[in-house]
């Protein structure tokens, strides 16, 4: 347990729920490692209570803190400026002080973008139409990837945002037709619970092709999705480098430094272990 002093500096994140937050314990860890005099908490909001919770931020030490569902979008309006990154995702997870300003980003971005960067992929295509979806769409579109593709199981949806970022809009019919070599799921099939055994593709889906199938999910690490995609030859990336590297984002930009990725990981892991 970290001890509290007067100089102590706080941190949180507001959800709800957030009971499962990964992020007070990788934070807590990451504080610890760096030698910093700071604690990390997760504060339970309803919507009701936001314009609250953003009055004590402002007048409380709170030096950052980190939005979660379903408060990305409504944040916005409590914060001095958000990014223009921020502004294409239309969400933030992010606030941190400038100049006595409270500013709003979003690291999905990043955290998204780091395992893809200086890798080249022809063509990406992104499973589901959500907001997880958007911060996916923004990075790979700062790195450069020539053709991104959007299906989504509710085709007006993916249409909307497809024609909003200028992309291409693929029926969830003709989803194992397109000639991907980058596929990202950015639904909720796969994710601890009812719909663990879910997978988006269906069988045979990564068969005669190569590529990199990427899950946003990291509970399970292991989705069936990957699953799929590994017994077919293709690499795989599992969503524990995403949060992790959202985290590492957030944590940069409040402190100026970096948080020590190995310790991060190996927290995250650690705690998903735990959990079975
Ligand atoms: P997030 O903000 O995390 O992206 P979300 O907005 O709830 O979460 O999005 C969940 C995604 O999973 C959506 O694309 C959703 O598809 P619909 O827009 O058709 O609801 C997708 N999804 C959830 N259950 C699904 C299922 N059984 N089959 C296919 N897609 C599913």
């Amino acid at each position: 347990m970290h001890p509290i002093s007067p100089r102590t500096k706080l941190y949180c994140v507001i959800g709800q729920p957030l009971s499962h937050s990964l992020s007070p314990l990788m934070h807590n860890r990451a504080f610890e490692v760096t030698g910093q005099d700071a604690i990390y908490m997760a504060f339970p909001q309803t919507e009701e209570s936001l314009p609250g919770f953003f009055a004590g931020f402002r007048s409380l030490p709170i030096m950052g803190c980190n939005i979660t569902l379903p408060f990305k979008v409504p944040a916005m309006k409590y914060v001095d400026g958000v990014s223009e990154r921020a502004r294409r995702v239309g969400s933030i997870n992010t606030v941190y002080w400038r100049d006595g300003k409270l500013l709003g980003e979003n690291t999905d971005v990043d955290g998204f973008a780091v395992p893809l960067r200086g890798r080249k992929f022809e063509h990406a295509l992104i499973l589901g139409a959500g907001g997880v979806s958007r911060a996916a769409i923004v990075a790979l579109q700062e790195l450069g990837v020539p053709k991104i593709s959007l299906t989504n199981r509710t085709f007006a949806k993916a249409q909307v945002m497809a024609e909003e970022f200028g992309i291409e809009c693929v029926p969830w019919e003709q989803r194992a037709e397109t000639g991907c070599d980058l596929v990202v799921n950015a639904t909720s099939l796969g994710m601890k619970g009812a719909m663990e055994n879910m997978s988006p593709c269906p069988e045979g889906f990564f068969h005669g092709r190569a590529g990199l199938a990427y899950d946003i999910i990291y509970t399970p690490e292991k989705t069936v999705f990957l699953k799929q995609a590994e017994e077919a030859g293709w690499e795989v990336q599992t969503g524990v480098t995403m949060f992790v590297e959202q985290g590492r984002a957030s944590f940069r930009l409040w402190t100026g430094i970096p948080m020590p990725a190995e310790e991060a990981c190996d927290a995250v892991r650690g705690a998903l272990a735990a959990r079975g």
